[in-house]
């Protein structure tokens, strides 16, 4: 393939390859938000792609797929464990949510994580052509920008973090916080979703680095401040993620979108009202919150079974490390204790799947669903909650969203709930379900606005400009 002049680089290719028990092997999309904002962008400008293909120790040549050319980066089962479990998903993931569950700080993953970071930035030094822009992806890969600098002065390098930038407090317990912090300062702009994390981000390039931002604050969305590394500025900004939404409106307003969400309800049995939760199977999304809410407002009778049921997606994810397991058990257990106690034959409470569906399925949940919940603890942004709104062009539907994902700085129609305080989730849930039709209309009508006017592209173009990347159509 030949050399690149924009390159994405994320910890995971956009399709991850399968193995099934016979050897065979396929493709299919990968999990998560960050892909799915991101494939549609690049699929329209024939861009790269350099990431991980999803399985351990196998090798697999350049390819190209969906209109991009594909840069395969292979982890061996020791790198799997070391820094994609270990030091991206035991120490970082936790301790860039809020540490809702403890980080482990353990030398021998970072060390993995330093070499991995570093063939990273090898493969994308290979792929760019000369003055390429290089757009690098998340806690995954913190320490690529500077890496790759090192090997390819001549590039534009951008970094975009797709979850939170913690609190200066906690990212202060990190023992290789200077690393990291001199890491992301390798690139010409890092974005954070929010205001507060590129302000934290700010403080800590003084503080560790030692390197002063020279002008301005980021309080202003896509106004980025400025750090000064040497004679080289460093920008530093706002920039949040949204969703691909007019691709999400024509495939909710499709026939067969459609007749699949009529379907659904048909065979759920036709229940007056449906919740839905999408989430990838993960302790920081409140799938438990929102469990125990459901559970107690049977058991209080406000909500009856009979008319009203729970569907919840749950893909898998990260599935060895010790906290999803325990997340997991919790949550299997509390849908057990649920169902045992309000379903009757052929009419469970909860229908409770452990699997991920494709966009199209998941388009006709969304049209199905009278209320979508979505209670995070902590979440970078949330697509999900976009999604649904991008699919609701009938102005149906009522969204329950908590005030701690990125996301409810901007839908702020939704019913924001704080995920902590159990009682007002419940009377939210309640509400969300018995809204008033023209009240649930003028909510919807501006959760659509929003989202439809801030879509993905906007923010991928927001985001290069700001790193002065000319862009063809
Ligand atoms: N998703 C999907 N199939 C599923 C469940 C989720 O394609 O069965 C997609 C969903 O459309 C969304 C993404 O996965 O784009 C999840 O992104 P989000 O930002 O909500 O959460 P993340 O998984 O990135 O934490
Ligand atoms: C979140 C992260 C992504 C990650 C995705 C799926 O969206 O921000 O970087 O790819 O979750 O998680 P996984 O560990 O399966 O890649």
């Amino acid at each position: 393939s030949p050399l690149a002049d924009f390159i994405v680089v994320a910890n995971r290719l956009p399709v991850d390859l399968e193995e099934a028990e016979d050897g065979t092997q396929r493709w299919r999309h990968s999990p998560g938000g960050l892909v799915s904002a991101l494939e549609p962008f690049l699929r329209a400008r024939r861009g790269a792609w350099v990431g991980w293909p999803g399985v351990a120790d196998v090798d697999v040549e350049p390819f190209e797929a969906a209109d991009k050319y594909l840069h395969p980066v292979s982890l061996s089962s020791a790198e799997f464990r070391d820094y994609y479990e270990g030091f991206s998903n035991a120490t970082l993931w936790p301790l860039y949510h809020d540490v809702v569950a403890p980080p482990v700080f353990d030398r021998s993953w970072w060390e993995s994580y330093v070499r991995v970071n570093h063939r990273f930035a090898e493969s994308c030094a290979e792929v760019a052509a000369e003055g390429a822009t290089v757009w690098i992806q998340d806690y995954q890969l913190q320490l690529v920008p500077a890496m790759l600098r090192d090997l390819r002065p001549d590039l534009r390098i951008g970094f975009f973090l797709h979850i939170p930038f913690p609190p200066v407090e906690l990212f202060m317990q990190l023992p290789w916080r200077t690393e990291i912090v001199r890491g992301l300062l390798g690139a010409d702009l890092v974005g954070f979703h929010r205001p507060g994390g590129a302000q934290n981000f700010l403080w800590l390039a003084r503080r560790l680095a030692g390197f002063e931002p020279s002008r301005g604050s980021v309080g202003v969305r896509n106004r980025p401040g400025v750090v000064q590394v040497g004679d080289r500025p460093v920008r530093v900004g706002a920039f949040p993620i949204s969703i691909d939404a007019t691709g999400f409106d024509a495939l909710a307003r499709s026939r067969e979108t459609q007749a699949r969400a009529k379907e659904i309800r048909a065979e759920l049995g036709n229940p007056r009202r449906i919740m839905l939760g999408v989430d990838r199977l993960d302790y920081t999304k409140g799938i438990d919150v929102r469990l125990h809410a459901f559970g107690e407002l049977l058991k209080e009778g406000r909500l009856d079974a009979e008319d009203t049921v729970m569907i919840q997606l749950a893909t898998p994810s990260r599935e060895r490390v010790e906290h999803y397991k325990k997340m997991r058990e919790e949550i299997e257990r509390e849908v057990g204790r649920i169902n045992g106690q309000f379903s009757r034959v052929g009419r469970p409470a909860v229908h409770y799947m452990h699997s991920s569906v494709e966009r199209t399925e998941l388009a006709a949940f969304y049209c199905a669903a009278d209320v979508m919940v979505v209670t995070p603890v902590r979440d970078g942004m949330n697509l999900v909650c976009k999604e649904y709104a991008a699919c609701r062009h009938d102005l149906g539907g009522a969204l329950v969203l908590s005030e701690f994902a990125g996301a409810a700085a901007e839908l702020t129609s939704a019913f924001l709930v704080n995920p902590h305080d159990l009682d007002g989730v419940k009377n939210s849930l309640v509400a969300a379900l018995n809204v008033d039709p023209t009240e649930g209309r003028r909510r919807m009508r501006a959760l659509r606005r929003q989202v439809l006017t801030h879509d993905v592209d906007r923010w991928a173009r927001s985001f290069l400009e700001a790193l002065g990347t000319q862009l063809t159509p």
